[in-house]
């Protein structure tokens, strides 16, 4: 057994666009070792989010292997793969993808509930992880009153509050200001320290991509490695 939470390669995918097939990634290797965090970089539709969703079995590639922590996630039923997310991946999206007809707290509670917990052992965990992203007192509120930057914490809190092996986190601070960004990296690395949780997050910041240790580039679809300069 191997210790790689992440095992991709020579990953493709093209979409047809009326006809014309629009390649977005072409040939994409990637390793990631469990406790490992990764930063990728890269321009708008250098295919980014295309690569995140492959990753998190929220998308198929056109071709090539991708396995996560040893599972061929391609191969999964629909089912298996909701099961599999739900027990090993936290997904943080570009746009929020809160359910917007329940309060915050019900939206963070929500994964637990799906695995199995009781209500009152899922909103304990909820209040707590809505507490470390800095919105103990917004539970109650329903996305529609809140802030985009307070969306994106709560949808960060969702998808860290299962304790998931790996994250993916698609512009997780996006549409924070700086000091709520930092607050939110200083989570992802406390979860990293006491839970060996890997990070794949996407950024356009170089300063916080730094604070991850390594950088990826996405360019022309292949991945292409960063020299880091700044120190976390
Ligand atoms: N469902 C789709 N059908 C056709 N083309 C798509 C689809 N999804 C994405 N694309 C194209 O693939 C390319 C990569 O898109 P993607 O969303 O992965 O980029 P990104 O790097 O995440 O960009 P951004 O930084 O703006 O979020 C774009 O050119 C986009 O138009
Ligand atoms: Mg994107």
């Amino acid at each position: 057994m191997s210790d790689l939470v992440i095992e991709c390669q020579g990953l493709n995918k093209a979409y047809d666009e009326a006809g014309q097939q629009v390649e977005v990634l072409k040939g994409v290797n990637l390793s990631l070792a469990q406790g490992d965090m990764l930063a990728i970089v890269g321009s708008s539709g250098s295919g980014k989010s295309t690569l995140l969703h492959i990753l998190g079995t929220l998308d198929t590639a056109s071709s090539g292997s991708v396995r996560i922590k040893g599972t061929d996630v391609a191969s999964l039923s629909r089912r298996k793969q909701a099961d599999f997310r739900n027990q090993n991946l936290g997904f943080i999206y570009q746009f929020h993808h809160l359910l917007m007809d329940f309060t915050a707290l019900e939206n963070v509670a929500m994964p637990l509930l799906i695995s199995g917990q009781s209500p009152k052992a899922a909103h304990a965990q909820a209040e707590e992880m809505l507490g470390k992203v800095g919105l103990a007192h917004r539970g109650g509120h329903r996305p529609s009153e809140l802030s985009g930057g307070e969306r994106q914490r709560v949808a960060i809190a969702r998808a860290l509050v299962t304790r998931p092996s790996l994250v993916l986190a698609d512009e997780p601070t996006g549409n924070l200001d700086k000091q709520n960004a930092l607050r939110i990296y200083a989570l992802l690395k406390e979860l990293n320290r006491d839970l060996k949780t890997s990070f794949v997050v996407v950024t356009h910041d170089l300063e916080l991509a730094a604070k991850l240790g390594r950088a990826v580039a996405l360019d022309d679809g292949v991945l292409v490695e960063q020299a880091l300069h700044s120190e976390a």
